[in-house]
């Protein structure tokens, strides 16, 4: 029986952006942490950068100085003197270790290898890979039934969504114990199988590339495709906007990686605009440009603000989010709960897109899918086969 508690040392190697949150979060949730990486200098920044986030719980009367003080001290950084499986012998102790490195499967494979020689036989390797296989990863470990996903968003510390990620190995304790320290840490966590993106980030995809298609095509302009998805959807910020926040490089390479670890599928082919994008290293507000341009005195562009026009755009997109989140569950992805669960808490949706379906009605959906799929002969536009089954029964994802 695995079970984890404040008692288990956490390990976390990488100490950027995504290990530093979750060293912080370990810590304020009462347990000793290794922090590790490869470059002293990103140690340094990692302490900096939870020290300053201490400070400011201080300063707004979340926490009192002494218990920032003791979350701290709970953190140590380590081993990044030298290389190999030596730097690591700290982690002897630990029982639960998360990697939050770069994403590389062969640079992980070589850390999931080099863990497996110091880390004590019962304790769980995780990894906080956005896109690469858990079961690829694994297996360079000789414990894969030891390893999974446990896929945080970016600031972990704030965002509480976590996608549990089980490889094909991994064993259930090792997914329920991993599931239940989450809910201890005050997450939210959602079972997804090891599939291309998991849930958010496979099924967020639409919100990009049918902005983009509806784009090329001339139908709208970028303000007015954003001002749709905000007014009419009430979605928080249009998919130009959210690219260009997000870095068109870091989007780009998310629509890619899914692209190709489905064998291409046209529900999920990249578009030309933003490859171009990315070739001029328009890559949003980090480099002044993007879908728009963030030069100083430059104005945004006006929406056209047509509602009929409005409408069509939103009904599309959501459509084919709806689309995916169906298919995700008919593919037993993740449940219904999950999959609405994730999509609201992990990028903010303003409704579940399965209980939007309910809403809307199923029929609906499968009525502007099937014309989408009639007019452009594209099978990107096929709607899943559950969404049909269920319209035709007259089925509601859930029961009102
Ligand atoms: N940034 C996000 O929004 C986000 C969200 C979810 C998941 N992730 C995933 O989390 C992981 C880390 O992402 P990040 O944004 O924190 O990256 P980052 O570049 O900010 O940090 C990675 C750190 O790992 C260190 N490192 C690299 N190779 C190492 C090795 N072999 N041993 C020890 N340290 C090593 C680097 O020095 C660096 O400090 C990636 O797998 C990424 O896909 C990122």
């Amino acid at each position: 029986m695995t079970s984890l508690s404040r008692d288990t040392v956490v390990g976390v190697v990488g100490a950027g952006a995504m290990g530093s949150g979750i060293a912080q979060l370990a810590a304020t949730n009462g347990h000793k942490v290794l922090l590790f990486d490869q470059d002293a200098s990103a140690l340094d920044r990692a302490m900096a950068a939870i020290e300053k986030n201490l400070a400011r719980s201080v300063e707004k009367n979340r926490i009192t100085g002494d218990h920032g003080a003791e979350i701290r001290n709970r953190i140590s950084t380590a081993g990044w003197e030298t290389d190999g499986a030596d730097a690591y012998a700290d982690l002897k102790n630990a029982g639960l270790v998360i990697e939050a490195i770069i994403e590389s499967l062969e640079v992980k494979r070589a850390l999931f290898a080099s863990l497996d020689k110091v880390v004590a036989p019962d304790a769980i390797l995780a990894t906080n890979t956005s896109s690469l296989s858990i079961t690829a990863i694994a297996r360079a470990s000789l414990r894969p039934e030891r390893v999974l996903g446990i896929h945080f968003f970016n600031p972990p510390t704030v965002l509480p969504l976590v996608e549990i990620v089980p490889g094909l190995a991994t064993s259930q304790e090792v997914t329920d114990a991993s599931r239940s320290l989450m809910e201890e840490w005050g997450r939210k966590p959602v079972v997804a199988s090891d599939t291309p993106g998991f849930i958010v980030n496979r099924i967020a995809r639409p919100f990009y590339g049918e902005a983009l298609r509806i784009y090329e095509e001339g139908i709208a302009d970028m303000a007015t495709i954003d001002w749709a998805m905000k007014e009419i959807g009430g979605f928080r910020m249009g998919p130009f906007e959210l690219m260009d926040f997000i870095g068109n490089d870091v989007n780009f390479a998310a629509t890619r990686s899914v692209y190709e670890a489905t064998f291409h599928d046209a529900r999920f082919r990249p578009t030309l605009t933003q490859q171009r994008l990315f070739d001029a290293g328009f890559f949003g507000r980090k480099t002044g440009r993007g879908y728009y341009d963030y030069s100083p005195g430059v104005t945004m562009p006006e929406p056209n603000q047509d509602r009929e026009l409005g409408e069509l755009i939103f009904r599309r997109i959501l459509s084919m989010l709806i689309n995916q989140a169906a298919d995700a569950l008919y593919l037993r992805i993740a449940s219904a709960h999950d999959i609405d669960t994730a999509m609201t808490l992990g990028v903010n949706y303003p409704k579940g897109l399965l209980a939007w379906a309910d809403e809307l009605g199923i029929p609906e959906t499968v009525k502007w899918l099937s014309a989408l799929q009639d007019f452009y002969g594209e099978e990107r536009y096929r709607p899943s086969p559950l969404l049909k089954t269920m319209a035709a029964d007259g089925f509601t994802f859930f029961s009102t």
